[in-house]
């Protein structure tokens, strides 16, 4: 038998394939798209191109084809299966106007099928779909028509817009598709349109290619009419055509994966795969990421950047990993991926991770004191970050019983809750706004001993409010702040954040409280065991110390960026800061 062809070389062939038919090879874009703040990362070949779909000339010309770097975290929860992924790249070849179905088929069908210039597939495990027409379009026959000279009639079915449609969005090109199916183990032979749609939802068959006929516009959902110009769209994603290329059922025993789960297994105390794959995915997608200039923070790109490190990160605490071992799959990944994504090398990435790494751990580590204190799940979840298998693990180390009913009853409330605010912004349900309130939180206390320091030490608290979104603090003064001062307490604020202070909490009598001259506000009534933040350096110098609830950060290097945004009178000798953590 000849080696099946490596993830490498079909890249490669691909781009061959169709330079040899007129197509100038594009660069992938970045991840991050350039001019569409609609979406957080790019999910198709497409996306890039959108402008050019919709009928902007492109100076490469009509005919387009690429490898494209993709980013759908919509499946997080499911990758550790067989096949999904955060990350994938996209081959695709892209008709501006120019060449139309006879062709676009044509080509994917040579290219799945021969052996010299494409992928060598066997036609008999072919299937294809095409659209059975609504009110928006009509049955694509004249797809049908052009199929019939490669697969027999009986292999193509009809199926409606929900599989065989394709669109980015509400708004922008969309048009009736047509995909190519294989059939895995090479079984089944012919099947009715019932067996076809069975073996598809058992995943027997796998779509391994589309083709979109992009000629229709959307608008609010709507398809609204045809473009100026009919397109052509396609995509196959890598990854999956090589698991099928090299006859393999999930893609991580292919060459994309095989090398760095085989390094985590020889590495790992408690191997499970579910485990290891979690951690390839994550670290080859934080890889991209970073390459490709995003930095692990708390919105959009960034948070998601840190949500799949820190995933990684408890899955590697789980299989027993050292410390920085992320950083050490992620240079084998660079290693991979070095000569078609130069930027994957790049030594900064590693650091970023163990960074981001460190981070969490110390997180971790005090969500842990907590967890032994018998903190309640929905605590740690919300407060630490804590997923709640994590906390299960645990207790089932101490033979304790978690409640899992109530605690997601207390999530789903928690969830509904702030779902209208931070996590539509975040989009995707990513975002957890009880995060962001806890860093303000500490921001807060920041801020009133920056007051203090840089303005009065009589400057006391006289209220506050907190939202997903601000801080608000009311303190005595009676003037108005002038603008250096202001500067020079956002900046001491900044500082304390960059100098990373851990925040301690301890419980005491107030009366003790009140003797370390702990901060409290005037006229509330504490009662009379009291909590205390302090927030202070590795030799206990105390910047801040405050009687208070929480939740806060364990470390204030986790709030980000401090910014006042506004300084005003609130009442008679009461001033009013509000501010925002970027
Ligand atoms: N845009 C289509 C898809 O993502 C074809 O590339 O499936």
């Amino acid at each position: 038998m000849t080696k099946a062809l490596t993830s490498s070389e079909i890249r490669a062939r691909f781009l061959d394939f169709f330079a040899k038919r007129g197509h100038a090879i594009l660069p992938s874009a970045s991840l991050v798209p350039k001019n569409d703040p609609s979406v957080l990362f790019n999910t198709a070949g497409m996306q890039p191109l959108v402008p050019y779909l919709m009928g902007e000339s492109h100076p490469s010309g009509k005919r387009l084809a690429s490898a494209q770097k993709c980013v759908r975290t919509g499946d997080i929860d499911e990758v550790g299966d067989n096949r999904h992924l955060t990350f994938f790249e996209m081959l695709g070849n892209w008709s501006l106007g120019d060449y139309f179905k006879e062709d676009a088929i044509a080509w994917s069908y040579e290219f799945l099928t021969s052996a010299d210039e494409g992928l060598g597939l066997d036609p008999v495990r072919l299937y294809v779909t095409v659209f059975e027409g609504d009110e928006d379009a009509s049955r694509d026959m004249e797809a049908v028509e052009i199929w019939k000279q490669y697969i027999p009639e009986h292999r193509i079915y009809f199926l409606p817009k929900k599989n065989n449609w394709w669109s980015p969005g509400d708004n922008g090109p969309c048009g009736p598709d047509t995909e190519m199916f294989y059939d895995i183990a090479g079984t089944l032979g012919d099947m009715t349109h019932e067996e076809f749609v069975a073996a598809d939802d058992a995943g027997k068959v796998v779509e391994i290619w589309n083709d979109v006929f992009m000629e229709y516009e959307k608008k609010e959902g709507q398809v609204m009419g045809k473009l100026s110009q009919k397109n052509v769209d396609t995509g196959s994603g890598l990854e999956r055509i090589t698991m099928i290329v090299q006859g393999k059922t999930t893609v991580f025993e292919t060459d994309v994966f095989a090398p760095v789960l085989a390094q985590i297994q020889d590495a790992a105390e408690k191997y499970d795969d579910q485990g290891a794959r979690i951690i390839a995915d994550h670290v080859r997608s934080a890889l991209f990421l970073i390459a490709d200039g995003v930095l692990p923070g708390s919105k959009d790109q960034g948070y998601i950047l840190r949500r799949l490190i820190r995933r990684a990160v408890m899955r590697s605490r789980t299989l027993g990993l050292r410390a920085h071992f992320l950083a050490d799959i992620a240079a084998l990944f660079g290693e991979l991926y070095k000569d078609a994504y130069p930027e994957a090398l790049d030594v900064s990435i590693g650091a970023s991770i163990s960074h981001e790494e460190d981070k969490f751990t110390r997180t971790l580590e005090a969500g842990l004191k907590e967890f032994e204190k018998g903190t309640d799940p929905f605590i740690l979840a919300t407060t630490y970050g804590f997923p709640i298998e994590l906390t299960e693990e645990l207790a089932r180390e101490k033979g304790i019983e978690i409640d899992r009913g109530a605690f997601d009853s207390q999530m789903k409330a928690h969830q509904d809750a702030s779902r209208a605010g931070a996590e539509q912004k975040f989009k995707g349900g990513l975002a957890n706004s009880s995060e962001q309130t806890t860093k303000l939180h500490t921001a807060h206390h920041l801020l009133l001993a920056a007051l203090q320091e840089v303005v009065s030490p009589d400057i006391h608290q006289k209220g506050s409010n907190i939202t997903d979104e601000r801080l608000r603090i009311d303190f005595n003064f009676d003037r108005k702040l002038t603008a250096e001062e202001l500067q020079k307490v956002e900046e001491l604020v900044n500082e304390k954040i960059r100098e990373d202070l851990t925040v301690t909490r301890r419980e005491m009598p107030r009366e003790e409280a009140e003797k370390l001259g702990a901060e409290m506000e005037f006229g509330t009534k504490y009662p009379d065991i009291v909590s205390v933040y302090m927030i202070h350096d590795e030799h206990d110098k105390i910047f801040s110390k405050e009687f208070c609830g929480g939740p806060h950060v364990t470390h204030t290097g986790l709030i980000g960026t401090f910014k006042i945004q506004k300084e005003e009178a609130s009442s008679a000798g009461i001033r009013r800061i509000k501010a925002t953590i970027a």
